[in-house]
């Protein structure tokens, strides 16, 4: 029903999304990152601001934005830059949604010059990033919501499951790569909320409809 109206039921709420992949460079022309395009923190962001939240909305490299009114885009590279924006962000937030693609490691050192090729194989040394869902959780005050994302090729369930506890999130939103249609590169998204009593489907929906379905499930707990 992509036409039913939305009661502004965000009005008066400060919302932060983080949206899109990260970029880890190696050397200053090439990175490590990944598939996602911010597609859907870019409808939550907008699904969000449509219903009267004010959204600080923390994007990482991708060709997507937004020019929504209501939405402040802070655009970012790296997962360090991703979580010194959120850090800057969470104290005076109601509710964060965390649908960014955070990489989990980036290169020990960045090359000041290009990497020039050699015979032997090359060995990239990998440290790890920090956790922005889990330091939010830690940082979570009893009238703040935190949801996560997970985006599983295998036990789905179960791993979703253990974000939830060990990031101290309100709910997850589970997406399986394996869904026709589904997560990364896709205008669409079947997804299942799960929370710490109870599981709920969704049917493949085009992502700004998705959004309002995430929506819903966050207004009712605020
Ligand atoms: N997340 C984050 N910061 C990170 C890694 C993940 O904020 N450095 C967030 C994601 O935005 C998502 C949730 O944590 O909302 C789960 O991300 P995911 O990559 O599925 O979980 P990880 O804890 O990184 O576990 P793994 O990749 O090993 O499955
Ligand atoms: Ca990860």
């Amino acid at each position: 029903q992509p036409h039913t109206a939305y009661p502004k039921d965000f009005k008066g709420r400060k919302l932060l999304i983080t949206a899109g992949p990260t970029f880890e460079d190696l050397d200053p022309v090439r990175y490590l990152g990944n598939r996602s395009t911010g597609r859907m923190g870019i409808a939550l962001a907008e699904a969000a601001a449509a219903r009267g939240a004010t959204v600080h909305l923390v994007l990482g490299p991708t060709s997507l934005t937004t020019d929504a009114a209501g939405v402040t885009v802070h655009n970012v590279r790296s997962a360090r830059e991703m979580h010194a924006a959120s850090v800057a962000n969470w104290p005076k937030a109601d509710a964060a949604i965390l649908a960014a693609a955070v990489a989990d490691y980036r290169p020990k050192k960045i090359a000041g010059q290009k990497i020039k090729k050699g015979e032997k194989p090359l060995k990239v040394e990998l440290v790890r990033n920090p956790d922005i869902a889990a330091e939010l959780g830690e940082d979570k005050k009893t009238n703040q919501r935190l949801v996560g994302f997970a985006l599983e090729t295998e036990n789905g369930l179960e791993n979703a499951r253990r974000k939830l506890e060990r990031k101290n999130l309100d709910f997850i939103v589970l997406n399986s790569p394996n869904d026709k249609g589904a997560a990364f590169g896709h205008t669409t998204n079947k997804i299942q909320l799960v929370d710490h009593n109870k599981v709920t489907p969704f049917e493949l929906k085009p992502k700004a409809e998705v959004a309002n379905d995430i929506l819903d499930a966050l207004v009712s707990i605020l």
